[in-house]
């Protein structure tokens, strides 16, 4: 395979990158999740002992003041957040993630653009996570999707590892890990790419959104939401890997996104129920977004038919009109054995509330031996 065969013409090149790495040498792997309030259990419910690393979301950006804060909703859920998570599992590490999709990506571009600004984003969050107790930070910018954002972007992280390694120097701590939400693939703005080696040299590592490929709200076909293999178009986990990997990014230094949810399309024609085949609509809402478990509830009460695509590594299930597309337990193990076979830092899942009675993770946890590095 094309893609091996870069992975192998570039190890001497990432190696001695690693060895400038500041957390290489006590790289942890990533099994992560992320959490969100209202997704339906609290932080005391996720079984904890399935993960390394658990992310929740998402802190804000205070466009007056440039500043990270948690809103007065989320402050005492937030706060106890690390505690909450660490009564299962006392060694799973918490980052708050910052910003998330629903954020407004002009603030974070405004505040990029000026040093003093990004100083005061950067010693914000850093006294935000040591104040709540968190063990790092995670940057979700949806969409620096220009040049400048993408220089600014770099200087940011550039600054933000900077103040990092100053105050864990200061305090004696261990020093906050960082870490940041991008898309699954660095070109993902072309022309412009993402700043990748300022983020190698400043991220422990980048969690590569690799979904959200197909939704009823931008495809005007059925398609799997998550393919890890080209389904014929460039949409694919496994592109979106390489091509960081291309781009200098370290493979150590990447988490593969799993999508714990699934997306729900209204099929044109009942009987064309295919990949690519044409649709109306969503079957839910606009987005069609619906968690692993209504899925999977959906399935047992519907009947639904359900197909596991092991070409593309992605599954679907229909049901009259109704077509979802999802990752399931056999689509997700594939995707964590493909993660450790091009040697990553791991996974993470958004979010950990769509899974089934921790079916889908059980199962990672099993097939994902401690020695996946
Ligand atoms: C941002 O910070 C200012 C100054 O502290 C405050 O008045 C304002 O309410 C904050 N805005 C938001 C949206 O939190
Ligand atoms: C983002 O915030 C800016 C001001 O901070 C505002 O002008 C703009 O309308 C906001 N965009 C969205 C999509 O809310
Ligand atoms: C799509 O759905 C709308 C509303 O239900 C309907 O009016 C229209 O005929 C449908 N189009 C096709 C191609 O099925
Ligand atoms: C998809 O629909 C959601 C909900 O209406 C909306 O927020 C989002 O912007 C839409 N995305 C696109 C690309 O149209
Ligand atoms: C479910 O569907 C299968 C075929 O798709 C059928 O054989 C079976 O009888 C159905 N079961 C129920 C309970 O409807």
């Amino acid at each position: 395979m094309a893609s091996n065969d870069n992975h192998i013409l570039l190890f001497p090149f990432i190696s001695f990158f690693s060895l400038l790495q500041i957390n290489s040498c006590m790289a942890q792997i990533v099994k992560g999740g992320s959490w969100f309030p209202d997704s339906g259990i609290t932080p005391s419910d996720i079984d904890s002992t399935l993960f390394t690393h658990l992310f929740c979301a998402f802190a804000d950006l205070n466009a007056s003041t440039n500043q990270v804060v948690i809103s007065s909703a989320n402050a005492q859920s937030f706060a106890a957040f690390t505690s909450d998570v660490q009564q299962k599992n006392p060694s799973v590490l918490t980052l708050l993630s910052i910003g998330g999709g629903s954020s407004n990506a002009t603030d974070f571009a405004t505040m990029a653009s000026q040093s003093s600004s990004r100083k005061t984003f950067i010693d914000s969050s850093i006294a935000l996570a040591r104040s709540n107790g968190f063990h790092g930070l995670d940057l979700d910018w949806g969409s620096p999707d220009t040049e400048d954002k993408m220089a600014n972007l770099g200087l940011l992280l550039r600054e933000w590892r900077a103040a990092v390694s100053a105050e864990a120097a200061n305090s004696g701590e261990d020093a906050l890990l960082l870490s940041a939400a991008v898309q699954y693939s660095p070109h993902y703005w072309s022309p412009t790419d993402y700043p990748v080696a300022a983020m190698a040299a400043s991220l422990d590592w980048i969690n590569a959104m690799a979904y959200d490929f197909f939704a009823p709200n931008w495809s005007s076909t059925t398609g799997p939401l998550a393919a890890l293999y080209n389904p014929g178009n460039r949409l694919s986990g496994d592109d979106g890997v390489s091509a960081w990997i291309q781009a200098g990014m370290p493979a150590k230094q990447i988490g593969l996104g799993i999508p714990f949810y699934g997306s729900a399309f209204t099929l044109a024609d009942a009987n064309n129920h295919g990949y690519f085949a044409p649709i109306n609509g969503s079957a839910i809402s606009s987005e069609g977004m619906i968690q692993y478990n209504q899925i999977a509830k959906y399935i047992s009460l519907n009947n639904a038919t359900t197909v596991y695509d092991s070409t593309v590594v992605s599954a679907y299930c229909y049901s009259g009109r109704t077509w979802i597309s999802y990752d399931d337990k056999q689509t997700i193990s594939t995707k964590v054995a493909y993660a450790k076979g091009r040697g990553l830092r791991g996974y993470f899942a958004w979010h950990v509330a769509g899974d089934d009675n921790w079916q889908l993770n059980y199962k990672l946890f099993l097939i994902l031996p401690i020695e996946f590095i």
